[in-house]
């Protein structure tokens, strides 16, 4: 086996926005994209081109930097990056001087055979996080990982890898923090220092550039912002998809998908959304329907609309090997599958038996991918749900030989499943004119968040995974990923009734709010589970809509900064040991004022850390001084929730589905603080792209302790808010305080709060 270690710089050239270094094994490319945002391309053929299926930005046009004996500098105003000459090392440190992150002296970057690998030095203290999908702790030192899009059936608490590829970490040491994302598709690695002895940890990948973005920001917040300035951020989601959504492989004709849906609106479950899963099409094949179980979708999908549903379907990457069937048809006569190097078309089995690959990494295939929802689009499907895009094929082992144009598998693997969806995107955005397309994905790649929602794939119905089901969604946060979900209730195997109350009290603080579970499962509707868990499960749907406003705002948030939804505390309380405990680890922010604490389906009380700060319970209004542990009561009916002091929450009254009316009453809520605290409050109309161009609502609500008043500022936009009066409702205050009920009105609003 080959190895070298990157050695002496050779020459140093500027070309336009990239300071170029060679040494005798590799060209070293720099440029700088932000103040905060550098990126480093170590590579081995310095000429070809330069993609990327995750980045949207470009490099600063301009780049300065300053030589000396030993190194070259370059300085912006926040970082400072020092490249030592011989051998070549690269540093980062703060714009004073304080070292961020750097190359383990003695290995630095290194290669065996066409393997890349960059060792770093890691400090005393230093914690890292993120990754997106990847079991283990929150905390990821001392843990190693591989990036390779995996159909994980039946994963486990230690499986590694999953279905999606996030290769983006953030390191946190001496009170400072940083971020590399190692942009990269090949099978990769990361290693937070895990059989190193401590000295070093190390990141690859089997083949390609050590091409990566340093991130040098000084909060975790900061960094997810630059992390999706650099690669995107979500649109905003229609707002359907946000309420409660029922699933199950599979709803097995039109009748039971409308008797479901029926039986929720029977029983008064607020509920938006239902899925058909694969038995709706006929023999598996995508884009069609079942001739019998779904004979007329028109008619069906009308009926689930006069009803408020929306209908999400199904789609998988096969195409069945069946001549006279539209798509294989077309798909081989116009050469759009993945191939064999002598150009045959590969085979794989999936759900319909035999089947071709479409290469979605052609702009022709995603268009003729996108066309072909019609005839989902026709009948009036309103959301795409992309499944088994690692690609998995049965027995999970494509050939290494297969290609996707010049490319083989191993190459892009991780950018497959991104592709497929983004296609999905593209196609029925252009299909539904200008309303929004939902769209769901199994895997991904770094970026995805800019055409669809994920979900976690197949987990089990076990308390294990329901803690680590929501630790996935919390790093994925980290990651780019705002709109995500797991199967609530667990796919595989049959919850307990108290497991599935528990996890759907979970699912209300969840971006996405999907109950699904899979063929052999009993059915896991809110009613199978006997009156009174029915009952705890339909109060906390109904909190999921009362919630909305507030989840729609976050969304915003998410659309405007990449902040996620669902906020591990690393985030917010960065420098607090305890929120990396084990015991604490699964706690997380819902938005920037909700604390929610999972538990598991068998305490009736739990051991919930409170940081710094003061917090009231949602339900009881208790109050509690935060840097300290609570053993606090947790039965079935209560999951603990924690308000921060001062929260500005916005709820509104229990409606069936999103498409309610509702009562145009918003409910105002704020809890007493000590400071002063802001909220930005967004609405528009929540299914068309008119927000585009200035049909949104927007205006910030603060709350001010000093002068006891609320302020709402003057609306922004000129959409018209569907609440037309404000119902102030005030938590820890002096409890003279009566509710008060104002006027929506356009202009500023003022509410003094005083006792007189
Ligand atoms: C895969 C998906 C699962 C789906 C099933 C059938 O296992 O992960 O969600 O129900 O395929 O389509």
């Amino acid at each position: 086996m080959e190895f070298k270690i990157i050695s002496n710089t050779q020459s140093i050239n500027q070309h336009n926005d990239t300071l170029l270094l060679n040494t005798a094994e590799a060209q070293v490319q720099v440029s700088v994209y932000s103040s905060t945002v550098i990126r480093v391309n170590i590579t081995t053929q310095a000429n070809k081109p330069d993609t990327s299926f995750a980045v949207i930005r470009e490099p600063l046009p301009d780049l300065s930097y300053e030589e000396t004996l030993q190194e070259i500098v370059i300085n912006t105003t926040a970082l400072q990056v020092r490249i030592q000459k011989d051998p070549l090392r690269v540093a980062f440190y703060t714009a004073d001087g304080v070292l961020l992150s750097k190359d383990d002296d003695r290995f630095a970057t290194a290669w065996q055979d066409a393997k890349v690998i960059n060792h770093r030095s890691v400090q005393p203290d230093e914690k890292f996080i993120g990754l997106g999908e990847k079991v283990g702790n929150l905390n990821r030192r001392g843990s190693a990982y591989v990036n390779w899009n995996t159909d994980a059936a039946d994963y486990q608490l230690l499986t590694d890898p999953l279905y999606k590829t996030f290769p983006f970490y953030i390191g946190i040491h001496s009170g400072l923090t940083y971020g590399l994302f190692l942009d990269n598709t090949h099978r990769s690695y990361f290693d937070f220092a895990a059989s190193t002895d401590n000295q070093f940890m190390w990141i690859g990948a089997d083949a390609g550039d050590l091409n990566y973005y340093f991130f040098g920001a000084q909060t975790v917040a900061e960094i997810i912002k630059d992390y999706t300035w650099l690669t995107g951020r979500m649109e905003m989601p229609p707002l359907w998809s946000l309420g409660y959504q029922q699933c199950r492989w599979s709803y097995m004709s039109a009748d039971e998908v409308l008797e479901i849906a029926q039986g929720f609106r029977d029983r008064q479950i607020p509920a938006d959304v239902i899925y058909c899963d694969i038995d709706y099409m006929q023999d598996f094949k995508i884009f069609t329907w079942n001739k019998e179980t779904f004979a007329r979708p028109k008619d069906f999908i009308n009926q689930l609309k006069d009803i408020n549903f929306k209908l999400v379907t199904i789609v998988d990457p096969g195409i069945k090997v069946e001549q006279g069937y539209q798509q294989y048809d077309e798909g081989v006569e116009k050469g759009y599958f993945a191939t064999y190097p002598n150009g045959e078309n590969y085979v794989g089995e999936v759900w319909p038996g035999r089947c071709h690959y479409p290469d979605f990494f052609r702009e022709d295939v995603r268009e003729w991918w996108g066309t072909s929802f019609n005839t989902l689009t026709e009948p009036g499907v309103d959301g795409f749900w992309n499944d088994m895009n690692e690609p998995s094929a049965w027995n999970q082992n494509i050939p290494p030989i297969v290609k996707f144009g010049d490319q083989f598998m191993p190459e892009v693997r991780n950018a497959y499943g991104m592709q497929m969806a983004r296609a999905t995107y593209e196609g029925t955005r252009k299909l539904l004119g200008n309303k929004r397309p939902f769209v769901l994905t199994r895997a991904a790649y770094s970026g995805m968040q800019r055409y669809s929602a994920v979900w976690t794939g197949d987990n089990a119905a076990t308390d294990e995974h329901l803690l680590l089901g929501h630790r996935l969604v919390n790093s994925l946060g980290l990651t780019g990923m705002a709109f995500v979900g797991v199967d609530i209730g667990g796919f595989a195997g049959n919850p307990s009734p108290e497991l599935m109350v528990r996890w759907n009290s979970l699912g209300t603080y969840t971006p996405m709010f999907r109950n699904h579970a899979m063929k052999e499962a009993d059915m896991r509707e809110p009613w199978r589970f006997g009156p009174e868990n029915e009952a705890i499960i339909k109060k906390d749907i109904e909190q999921r809509y009362r919630l909305l406003p507030y989840l729609y705002s976050t969304f915003y948030e998410a659309s405007q900064t990449g902040m996620p939804v669902s906020r591990t505390l690393a985030i917010d309380y960065t420098y607090d040991k305890s929120v990396y405990f084990e015991d604490y680890q699964n706690q997380f922010m819902f938005g920037d004022a909700l604390l929610v604490a999972p538990v598991v389906s068998y305490a009736h009380t739990a051991k919930v850390y409170l940081p710094q700060g003061a917090w009231y319970r949602l339900s009881s209004d208790e109050r509690y001084t935060g840097g300290n542990t609570y053993e606090v009561d947790a039965p079935l009916t209560d999951l603990p929730v924690f308000v921060k002091a001062g929260a500005i929450i916005p709820m509104q009254n229990i409606v069936q589905s999103t498409a309610d009316a509702g009562d145009g009453v918003m409910q105002l809520h704020v809890w007493q603080g000590d400071k002063p605290t802001s909220f930005i409050y967004y609405e528009d109309d929540g299914n068309t792209y008119d927000y585009e161009h200035g049909a949104f609502y927007k205006r910030t609500i603060s709350f001010d302790p000093a002068n006891q008043e609320v302020t709402i500022c003057a609306v922004e936009g000129s959409f018209v808010s569907k609440y037309n009066k404000i119902t102030m409702v005030w938590h820890g205050f002096d409890n003279r305080i009566a509710i008060q009920e104002v006027d929506n009105v356009q202009d500023k609003i003022v509410i003094v709060y005083k006792i007189q």
